[in-house]
């Protein structure tokens, strides 16, 4: 890593010299700290890729350092202990250290520990980056714990290059834009991304967009046409709304998954594409299967992954950033300049079920942004029924016959509300018939703040 920043934190100054010297003539960029504060500061100022850390400091120990570099910086921490205590640098290494060096140490030994250091410090970051493309790719938002699980899923299946894959989720939970992010994170992706909308419509109208055909092959075929499969290939074919395919062209589908081949209609020759299928849909195709309607054949081929996306009610902890990010698309498309949304708004938000999911979040964003006349969003803003629906039932459970424990009761709604609001207090108080300060109160009696 050319010019790494080292960080160099003992209280033994002429030890520290040595090692910065020695260091600096290497072409590092040396940082020297002999406390826990001034180490701080200069963590503050720019965090480094390697640190040093000694056990015993002055003001405290190194490992509290060492916990807060690991928590919040990508560096690599080196601890530094003395003849003899090897327990605490075992211990150092449970918290995250890298390595660790024992008193008195060759500068050879030193360079050699540090150059694996660097190594892991750039390694972790290609892991964040990674991460990050995931977590923002597409635009995709999800921090919530179920999504995070749905982009694991996907992290594991996208390389895997000719697995086919079947979507499930209610409608506009986002199953279009899954497919395209596997498609991105495919060794595929600079390939085409062939999205078909399966429909009952007609039968020879279907297979030839999706096989093609010879000329002649029907009344209207003039010409011969190549099918959205061809065009698949070496890229990926998406199936979207499966649950419609006709039993003939689900078993031409399956023909086609099982061995890459196909024909056009009224072709007599086979052709090979190599392309990765995936498919989505928002019906339970388990239930088609039983009623006769879906093959179970191909439900089992298609099913070698199920990704199943949560309907948003199950992950209102997305609803922040969801409408944060609606926010600023609209802003961008009709130039305005929300700021933001009221904490009553958007405990409206949180509290409604949205049987449209996200797609019905956004096209709420994109009308209040569009009609709002104000800098920030709010209550009057939201389509009527989200406006009047705001009734809070009041009696949820019964006591039952071993009664409740009212205090775990009420902090587990605490922390759900707060959770669904984003951690907006005004918000989370709006979901529960309490003011802020009464929820903070309540934070503190639950010594979830001091
Ligand atoms: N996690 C998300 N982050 C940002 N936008 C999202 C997310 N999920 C869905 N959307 C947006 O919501 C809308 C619906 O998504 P999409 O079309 O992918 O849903 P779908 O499940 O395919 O719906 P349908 O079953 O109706 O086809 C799109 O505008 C999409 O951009
Ligand atoms: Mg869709």
């Amino acid at each position: 890593m050319a010019d790494a920043r080292i960080l160099v934190v003992d209280d033994d100054d002429f030890f520290r010299l040595i090692i910065a010297e020695r260091l600096g003539g290497l072409g590092y960029d040396v940082g020297q700290a002999g406390s826990l504060a001034q180490a701080r500061a200069l963590v503050a100022e720019a965090p480094p890729d390697v640190a040093l850390l000694d056990v015993r400091l002055p003001d405290g120990d190194g490992t509290e350092l060492l916990a807060e570099l690991v928590r919040d910086t990508d560096a690599a921490c080196v601890m530094i202990t003395a003849h003899g205590t090897v327990e605490s640098a075992v211990a150092a290494l449970k918290l995250g250290a890298a390595d660790y060096l024992e008193k008195p140490f060759s500068l050879e030994r030193l360079e050699a520990t540090l150059a694996s250091a660097l190594e892991r410090t750039a390694l972790r970051r290609e892991v964040r980056a990674l991460r990050e493309r995931f977590g923002r790719a597409g635009g995709m938002v999800g921090a919530s714990a179920p999504m995070q699980e749905v982009f694991a899923l996907i992290e594991r299946v996208a390389p895997a290059d000719s697995t086919t894959v079947l979507i499930t989720g209610e409608t506009g939970t986002g199953k279009g834009m899954i497919a395209r992010l596997l498609h991105q994170l495919s060794p595929r992706a600079a390939g085409p991304f062939v999205n078909v909308t399966c429909s009952a419509l007609s039968e020879t109208l279907m297979e030839s967009e999706l096989f093609g055909h010879e000329k002649g092959a029907f009344t209207d075929a003039h010409t011969q046409k190549r099918g959205l499969v061809e065009l698949a290939d070496r890229g990926t074919l998406f199936l979207d709304e499966i649950g419609e395919l006709t039993p003939r062209l689900q078993g031409k589908l399956l023909g086609f998954i099982e061995d890459k081949v196909f024909r056009r209609l009224g072709g007599t020759r086979d052709l090979r594409v190599d392309a990765r299928v995936l498919a989505a849909t928002n019906r339970e195709l388990a239930v088609e299967v039983e009623a006769g309607r879906f093959r179970a054949d191909l439900f089992y081929r298609l099913q070698v992954v199920p990704i199943r996306i949560p309907p948003l009610r199950e992950r209102p902890a997305d609803i922040p950033a969801l409408t944060k990010t609606f926010i600023e698309e609209f802003n961008r498309e009709f130039g305005k300049r929300i700021r933001g949304i009221t904490p009553e708004a958007l405990a409206r938000l949180a509290q409604h079920r949205w049987p449209g999911n996200v797609r019905e979040l956004r096209n709420v964003i994109e009308r209040s942004v569009l009609l709002a006349e104000d800098h920030v969003l709010t209550l009057e803003m939201l389509p009527p029924e989200l406006r009047d629906a705001g009734r809070r039932p009041t009696a949820v459970l019964d006591l039952g016959p071993e009664g409740v424990d009212l205090q775990a009761l009420e902090r587990s709604l605490l922390l759900e509300a707060l959770r669904r609001t984003g951690g907006n207090r005004t918000a989370a108080g709006a979901l529960l018939g309490l003011s802020r300060h009464q929820i903070r109160n309540r934070l503190r009696k639950f010594a979830l703040e001091s």
